[in-house]
This record gives structure tokens, sequence and C-alpha cells, in this order.
């Protein structure tokens, strides 16, 4: 049976509180879709009465409504041509950058099931002259189940199809029964931690690349403008910002500069502060 629309509207309100996600009207399948098989894990009947014991008190129900409720799609080398740019343009410039400290600190900062902190780690394994230096790659997400996944490092057959060169399976990854397994020293490059976009940000190192991707679209103008700006406020003014395919910085924080790489939303901080910036300074 369909939820109802004050169902529909108690989720929407969770989650948008919560995770900053936004569910427009009509997406009323997609809380049944996502919440029936969680309320069947629960032991609870139908969705309508999951819903009805979220009450008002916060619980671990609600933790794992919005869980439940985020969208974790992902594929290793994402779009492919982000990490060419990684690879080809933003690495040469950051090895010449900290030529001195020998230090690159990376943010993942919506790392679902890791294939994407991963294929960062496999990126800079590409690298020889970064093979002596410190980097450090931090991968966050709001879910901890997907942390969980992330953390283990096993993917099925079809998660290694999608998007994983050949070469890279082999080179990096074994095989566990069914599934294969990232290797130990690709593990050990990326830490998985939680942490919620929508709330203020960590202490955390500087990082001097902020990878930002498909998670924007989820939020309302309002909040990827907020968010936006503290990761500029966080990472190395130097640094550099990578966003989805469909995500940009226009009219949401303007003092970011897209780079001219034709199909790679890739971002750094530009010279000229908005006025209302100068004018707090
Ligand atoms: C579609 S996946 C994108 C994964 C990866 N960045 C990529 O491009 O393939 C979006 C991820 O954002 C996470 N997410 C949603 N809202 C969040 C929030 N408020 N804070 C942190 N992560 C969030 C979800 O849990 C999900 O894993």
């Amino acid at each position: 049976m369909a939820i109802t629309q004050a169902e529909f509207d108690i989720v929407r309100t969770l989650i948008r509180g919560e995770a900053g996600i936004v569910l427009e009207q009509g997406k009323e399948y997609l809380v049944e879709a996502r919440l029936s098989p969680l309320a069947r894990r629960e032991g609870i009947a139908s969705t309508s009465d999951l819903i009805a014991q979220l009450g008002r008190l916060k619980g671990p129900l609600h933790t794992k409504v919005v869980e439940a409720m985020t969208t974790n799609e992902t594929i290793f080398f994402r779009d492919v041509e982000p990490f060419e740019v990684l690879r080809k343009e933003i690495l040469p410039k950051l090895i010449e950058a900290r030529r001195t400290s020998r230090r690159l600190q990376i943010w993942c900062g919506a790392s679902s099931t890791g294939q994407e902190p991963y294929s960062i780690a496999m990126t800079l394994l590409d690298i020889p002259e970064l093979a002596s230096w410190k980097v450090d790659i931090l991968a966050t997400d709001i879910s901890t189940d997907v942390l969980a996944r992330a953390r283990g490092g096993l993917y099925s057959q079809l998660e290694v199809n999608r998007g994983l060169p050949a070469t890279h399976l082999v080179k990096y990854f074994e095989k566990k029964g069914l599934e294969w397994q990232i290797n130990d020293k690709i593990r050990s490059m990326v830490r998985f931690e939680f942490l919620n976009l929508m709330k203020p940000l960590p202490s955390m190192t500087a990082p001097d690349i902020v990878f930002l991707r498909n998670v924007l679209i989820y939020f309302d103008t309002a909040d990827k403008s907020a968010i936006l700006t503290r990761i500029r406020g966080v990472m190395r003014q130097d640094g550099y910002l990578f966003l989805g395919a469909a995500e940009t910085t226009r009219s949401l924080d303007d003092r970011f500069e897209r780079l001219p790489f034709s199909k790679t939303g890739c971002y750094r901080i530009g010279s000229e502060p908005q006025p209302a910036l100068r004018a707090l300074a």
C-alpha cells in the first residue's frame, strides 16, 4: 500500500533536516522502495508502521531511515576524465608546488562505498615520484553502512566490471570467493570517516584536493552554497575542487574559478573576492 502524504512529509522533513537531501513531491515511490526493505529488516510490518514508529524523539531508527534514503550509486573511475585531469594536470602542478613539504592531503567528501577514493589512490600510484611522499586520503560519508563496506574493500564482479580497467583489477585486487578485495596497500592509503556535509566541518588538515562529486545535486541552493563556502574555508588556497558532471559552483560561490577542462568540473579559488566577503574582511 502506498504511503500517505502525511507519512511522506514526515520522511522528507527528517532527511532534509538531518542530511540536507531534498525530496521533491512525487517521490513517494522512492520512500516506499527504500523504506520497505528497511521495515522488513527491522521486523516491522509495513513502511507506514515504520514511519509511525519514528515519533518525535530521535533514535537509531531515524539514522537508519536517513541512511536508507541516501543514494549511494558510484563506480570506479566515474566519468574517466576527472582522473585523467587529476593525473596529467593537477598532480604535476601540486608536485611542483609542494616540492619542499612532499606532502599531499586529499579529501573525498561523499565517498559512498569507496570506489572514488580508491580510484584516486590508484591514480596516485601511477606517479612514481609520489611513492616517497606522505599522501593522505580522507574519505567521508554520512552513511555508516557505506563507510563499513568501503573499509572492507570487497566488491562484487559486477562492481569491478563497472569502470575499473582490467589492468588495475589484476594489479590491485585479489579474488575472495565470489568477490574481489582491493589490496592492503591501496586500502592503507585511505581513511574512512563519518562526516555530515550539512554540519560545520570538523578540524582537518587543509586538503590540497577536494573531490565532492555527485552529492551537491541532492541539496537545495542555500545548502549547496553554504557547503561550498565551508569547503573553500578549509581547503588550501592554491588547492583544487572536483565536482560531478552535473554540478557547478556558479551562482553558489563565485570565488571558485572553473578550470578549462571540457567535461571535468575542476575549480580553484580565484583571486577576486566577492564584494560581500570583502565587506566582512
Ligand atoms: C551518489 S553518491 C556519490 C559517490 C561518489 N562521490 C561518486 O561520485 O561516485 C552520494 C553520496 O553522498 C552521501 N551523502 C548524502 N548526503 C550527505 C551529507 N549530508 N553528508 C555527507 N554525505 C552525504 C551519500 O550517503 C552517498 O554515499
